[in-house]
């Protein structure tokens, strides 16, 4: 078997997602090209979670203290029938409480041009100045330009580690006609959806 070395770039451990671009393992590869890591290497495996590419979501919620939104990648779709979707918060997160009990909310999954509303919901949660919005039909915040929404109610909340997952029923969908791309998040990097030619 090959050896295995392990050296990883070094980084503050910023959970999941508060590093940008973060430092690529650099460990010999295996016969097969994997090369394993200690799951409890939170570098590691904060690296290969980012191999897995997603779309990018903003998430708000009205609060008594007003608008509240913030950006997450985790969103799945999980159920027609019932329609309901999940997505999960940090525990670390300074909003992860408003969010695991807020009973209505809505996801937006965000269009290729709006890289700069899903940094400014990572960054904070409570300045929506720079973007129009209107209040949904479950009264959480829906904001404009995004390529489809999805109200929800609160169903049920799974505690999960250093994350709740958060699940939601749908109570509303709507969806932007036409093809227009979705951000996507990739290794720590926005980029854009390039279909591959059709047919053979
Ligand atoms: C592309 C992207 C995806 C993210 N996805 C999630 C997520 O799914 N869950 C989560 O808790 N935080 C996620 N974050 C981080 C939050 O948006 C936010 O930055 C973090 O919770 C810090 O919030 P705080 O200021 O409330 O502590 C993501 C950030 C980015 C840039």
């Amino acid at each position: 078997m090959a050896e295995q070395r392990f050296a990883l770039s070094k980084g503050r451990d910023m959970g999941l997602y508060g590093q940008m671009n973060p430092g690529v393992a650099t460990q010999a590869p295996m016969d097969n090209d994997l090369s394993f890591f200690a799951p409890g290497d939170a570098a590691a495996l904060r690296s290969a979670f980012g191999r897995f590419g997603t779309g990018v979501t903003v998430i708000t919620t009205q609060t008594d203290a007003g608008p509240m939104g913030m950006t997450a990648n985790s969103f799945s779709s999980v159920s027609l029938d019932p329609p309901l979707v999940l997505w999960s918060a940090a525990l670390r997160s300074k909003r992860h409480d408003v969010f695991a009990t807020t009973q209505t909310y809505c996801i937006h999954v965000l269009g290729q041009d709006q890289e700069a509303m899903a940094l400014h919901f990572a960054s904070q949660g409570h300045d929506f100045t720079s973007f129009d919005w209107t209040a949904g039909p479950g009264g959480a915040p829906q904001l404009e330009g995004c390529l489809a929404a999805f109200h929800c109610k609160l169903d049920a909340v799974h505690p999960a580690g250093d994350h709740s997952i958060i699940l939601g029923e749908v109570t509303h969908a709507a969806e932007r006609p036409g093809d227009g791309a979705g951000l996507l998040f990739d290794k720590g990097r926005f980029g854009v959806f390039t279909a591959k030619a059709a047919g053979p």
